[in-house]
Formats: C-alpha cells, sequence, structure tokens
C-alpha cells in the first residue's frame, strides 16, 4: 500500500492475475455457493428484473460465474474487475456477455447506468478506509430505485490469504478483511441506499467464517 495505491490494489490485481486461470478452473459456477446464498442472489435478480431494466453490473466479477448466473435469470449483465487475468478467463468462459477492466474505487461508467449492482466477496480486499469510496461509485452508477446485493464473509479483522493459495502453488500476497452486516448497512445509508434484507448464515462445509447477504435500494 502507497500514497499512490491507498488501497492496496495493485497488490489485489497481481495476486489474482497470478491465480485466474487456476481460480477459473476450480470456481467455474456457483457450485460453491449454499441454497441460501443463492436465493439472495434469486431475490436480487428476480427485483431487477421484475423492474422492467434487467441491466446489471457484476462488480469485481472474477472470472464471471456469477454473471453467467444472472444472466441465466434474465439480467443483461456487464461484468467489471480490477485483474485483466480475471476478465480474459470471463471473456474466455463466457464470450456472450461483457466483461471490462476496472476499479471498484473508480467504476468507468456514467452515472445511474445499471438498475442493480451485485458486489459479491469484490469489497473483501479492500480496507475499511477505501470501502466508503466504493459505496459511493456503486450509488453512482445505479439508478433511482436501484437494488444492491452485497455478499461477504461475516465477522472482524484481517486475514492473510497467502499461506491458502501457496497450498495451491501460488506465491501471492493477498489479505481478505472480514465485515458486520450492520457495519457495511451503515456504511450503504452513507450513500443513500437503504438496506431492504439481510442474511446472515453460520459457516457450512469447510467454511470457517459465517457468511452474510444484504440487500439494499435507492430511494
Ligand atoms: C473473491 S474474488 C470474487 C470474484 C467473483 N465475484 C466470484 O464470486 O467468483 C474477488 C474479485 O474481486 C476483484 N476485486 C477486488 N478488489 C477490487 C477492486 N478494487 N476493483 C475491482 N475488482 C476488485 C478481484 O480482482 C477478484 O476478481
Amino acid at each position: 500500500m502507497t500514497s499512490a495505491d491507498p488501497f492496496g490494489q495493485q497488490a489485489v490485481r497481481r495476486a489474482y492475475d497470478t491465480v485466474a486461470e487456476d481460480y477459473a478452473a476450480r470456481l467455474p459456477d456457483t457450485r460453491a455457493e449454499a441454497p441460501l446464498d443463492l436465493a439472495m442472489v434469486d431475490a436480487f435478480a428476480a427485483a431487477v428484473t421484475a423492474d422492467g431494466d434487467p441491466s446489471v453490473l457484476d462488480a469485481g466479477c472474477g472470472a464471471g460465474r456469477m454473471s453467467r448466473y444472472l444472466a441465466d435469470r434474465g439480467c443483461r449483465v456487464q461484468g467489471v474487475d480490477l485483474s485483466p487475468g480475471m476478465v480474459a478467463m470471463a471473456r474466455r468462459d463466457h464470450p456472450d456477455l461483457a466483461f471490462a477492466v476496472g476499479s471498484l474505487t473508480a467504476l468507468p461508467f456514467p452515472d445511474a447506468t445499471f438498475a442493480g449492482v451485485l458486489l459479491w466477496y469484490s469489497l473483501i480486499h479492500t480496507p475499511p478506509a477505501g470501502q466508503a469510496t466504493i459505496v459511493a461509485e456503486v450509488a453512482r452508477v445505479l439508478r433511482p430505485g436501484g437494488h444492491l446485493l452485497v455478499g461477504f464473509q461475516h465477522g472482524t479483522g484481517v486475514q492473510d490469504l497467502a499461506p491458502t493459495y501457496s497450498r495451491f502453488g501460488h506465491q501471492v500476497e493477498l489479505e481478505r478483511h472480514l465485515h458486520l452486516a450492520d457495519d457495511v448497512a451503515a456504511r450503504l445509508v452513507t450513500v443513500g441506499l437503504r438496506e431492504v434484507a439481510r442474511l446472515v448464515r453460520r459457516a457450512a462445509g469447510t467454511e470457517k467464517e459465517d457468511q452474510a447477504f444484504l440487500l439494499a435500494r435507492t430511494p
């Protein structure tokens, strides 16, 4: 992290460029998600499409598996991700969908472009200081009455993911920030987004943390 890169995005980009091919191979779809997690995504997709404008930004789309899931539910999806390597995997595996390289802290889209924004485990590498910028960007690109769904590991503190990736043969610098649903909801309020629903479920299977999902809406 430097003054030119206050939120440590260069390391995040390098890390995901390093693991992109492996990530796309190991997580090609939503089989890792619990039915409850997908119920929140289904509710989000239904809310967006019910309003008659299915445009969704998959913000921090990675290799595009959630973009595909949303597209299969009637959304017109645009993905964006910091990592050119991840975007290359998304374009390779989902050539019919649109993907761009860009940062959540400066989304490369005009104001009020999307009826929905999905932040699916993409806020997790940004320290709390950077999150105000990201939620302001999300609010900026959402249309009035637009929907947001955020998914993240629930808790507090920072985890070093280098040992995890090292077990898969990758040397990366990557940290994960845990968040409390109350804190994320409060941050959304500061940019005019109001909580609609939340789900916090206990860790399941190999997970070590509880998982949280927050649906919110612009006025
Ligand atoms: C854990 S992966 C999740 C990817 C995808 N949402 C999924 O569920 O498969 C986190 C993704 O967020 C992206 N990301 C992290 N910080 C970002 C930022 N500031 N701007 C854009 N993308 C970011 C990473 O490059 C990575 O692809």
